[in-house]
C-alpha cells in the first residue's frame, strides 16, 4: 500500500514541477525586454503590448544613425541640449565616468546624464580595446561640454589606479570654466535613478557639504590598510596582491575611514584634494592599500577642525 501511495505523490509531484516549468519558461518568453527603445512611436507600442500582456519583439538597434554627423546623431537619440530649468542652470554638476567596456551600456549612461550646463569628465582604461576608445572619443566630439581625461591609467579592480582615474578627471574638471558646483563619480555600470533636476536639489540641501558617507573600517576591511598591497599588471592578468608586510602608519596621525568609493564632492573640497598637503600625503600613502577609493573620500573629509565649516561631515553607513 505505502508504495503506492508514494507513486502517486512522485507522479503529482513530477506533474506539478512540470507545470511550474512550462509556466515558468512561457513566463520568461513573454517578459523578453528590449534593451533599449529610441523612437517614441516604438515605445508607445511596446508599453501597449506590455499592458496587454503580448510578446514582443524589438529588431531595432538602440542607436538612430551613426556617429558621423553629430547635429544628426544628438537629434535623432533626443539628447538634451537646452538647459531645462533656471535652478539646473545656476547649478551646474560634473561628472566623472570611468569606463573600459561596452560602448553601448557607456552610451545610455551618458545619454541620461547629458546636460549641456553640466561638464563631463570620461577616463577609458588604458587596456580598453582601441575600438572601444576610438568609440568613445568620437562620441564625445560631438559635446563641447564633455572630454576624455588628460591622463588615462591602466585600471587594476581594487587597486589605487582606480582612485588615480578619478583624480585625473577630478584635476581636468577642476581647470574647467563651467562653474560647477559638485563632481559626481560614476562608472560603466552605473544608471541614474533621478533626473538632473532632483540630483540639483538633492545635493542642494547638503549646503556645500559632500556625500562621503563611512564608518570606522569593519573587521573585513582593516587589512586593506594595515598590510601593504601591489597592484600586478600584465598581458593575461590585473589584480592586487596581498603580501604579509605591515604598512606604515596613516600620515598626520589621520583615522582611517571605511565608506563608498561613489560620492559627491564640492569644487572646494576638490581643490583641497588636490593641493592640499595632508591630501597629497594621503594619496602617496594610499598607493599599496587595497580599495584606497574606499577609504580616501571619507577619510579626508573627516579631517577635523582645518575645514569644519566647509566640508564637516554627511550621513554615516549604519
Ligand atoms: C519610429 O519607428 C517607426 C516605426 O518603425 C518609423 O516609421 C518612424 O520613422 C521612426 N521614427 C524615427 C524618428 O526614427
Ligand atoms: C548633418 O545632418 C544635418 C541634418 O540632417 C544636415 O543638415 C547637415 O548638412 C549634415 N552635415 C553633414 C556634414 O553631413
Ligand atoms: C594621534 O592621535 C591619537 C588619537 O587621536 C592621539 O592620542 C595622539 O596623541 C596623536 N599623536 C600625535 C603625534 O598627534
Amino acid at each position: 500500500m505505502g508504495s503506492r501511495n508514494y507513486c502517486l505523490f512522485s507522479l503529482s509531484l513530477i506533474a506539478a514541477l512540470m507545470f511550474v516549468f512550462i509556466y515558468n519558461s512561457k513566463l520568461w518568453r513573454t517578459n523578453y525586454f528590449p534593451r533599449a527603445i529610441a523612437n517614441a512611436s516604438v515605445l508607445a507600442e511596446v508599453c501597449l503590448q506590455m499592458f496587454n500582456g503580448e510578446t514582443f519583439y524589438m529588431t531595432d538597434s538602440p542607436r538612430k544613425t551613426t556617429l558621423e554627423n553629430c547635429s544628426e546623431y544628438r537629434a535623432q537619440n533626443h539628447y538634451i541640449t537646452e538647459t531645462l530649468s533656471e535652478e539646473e542652470a545656476s547649478f551646474p554638476l560634473a561628472f566623472t565616468l570611468t569606463i573600459h567596456k561596452d560602448f553601448d551600456t557607456f552610451e545610455r549612461l551618458f545619454r541620461a546624464i547629458y546636460m549641456p550646463q553640466n561638464v563631463y569628465c570620461v577616463h577609458v582604461d588604458r587596456k580598453a580595446t582601441e575600438t572601444f576608445k576610438d568609440a568613445v572619443q568620437q562620441l564625445l566630439s560631438c559635446f563641447p561640454n564633455a572630454f576624455l581625461a588628460s591622463k588615462m591609467e591602466p585600471v587594476v579592480y581594487g587597486g589605487f589606479s582606480r582612485l588615480q582615474a578619478d583624480l585625473n578627471c577630478m584635476k581636468d574638471l577642476v581647470a574647467s570654466e563651467v562653474p560647477w558646483k559638485y563632481v559626481l563619480n560614476t562608472c560603466g555600470q552605473d544608471f541614474p535613478l533621478k533626473t538632473n533636476k532632483e540630483i540639483v536639489q538633492y545635493l542642494k540641501g547638503f549646503i556645500g557639504k559632500n556625500l562621503t558617507p563611512g564608518v570606522l573600517p569593519p573587521a573585513h576591511a582593516i587589512g586593506r590598510t594595515k598590510y601593504v598591497h601591489q597592484e600586478l599588471l600584465n598581458q593575461k592578468y590585473s589584480y592586487v596582491h596581498n603580501t604579509a608586510k605591515l604598512k606604515a602608519p596613516p600620515p598626520h596621525n589621520m583615522t582611517i575611514y571605511f565608506g563608498t568609493a561613489y560620492v559627491a564632492l564640492t569644487r572646494e573640497f576638490a581643490n583641497f584634494v588636490l593641493k592640499d598637503q595632508r591630501s597629497l600625503d594621503l594619496i602617496s600613502w594610499s598607493k599599496d592599500t587595497y580599495s584606497p577609493d574606499e577609504h580616501f573620500w571619507v577619510t579626508l573629509n573627516r579631517i577635523p577642525e582645518q575645514h569644519e565649516d566647509v566640508f564637516s561631515t554627511v550621513p554615516v553607513i549604519s
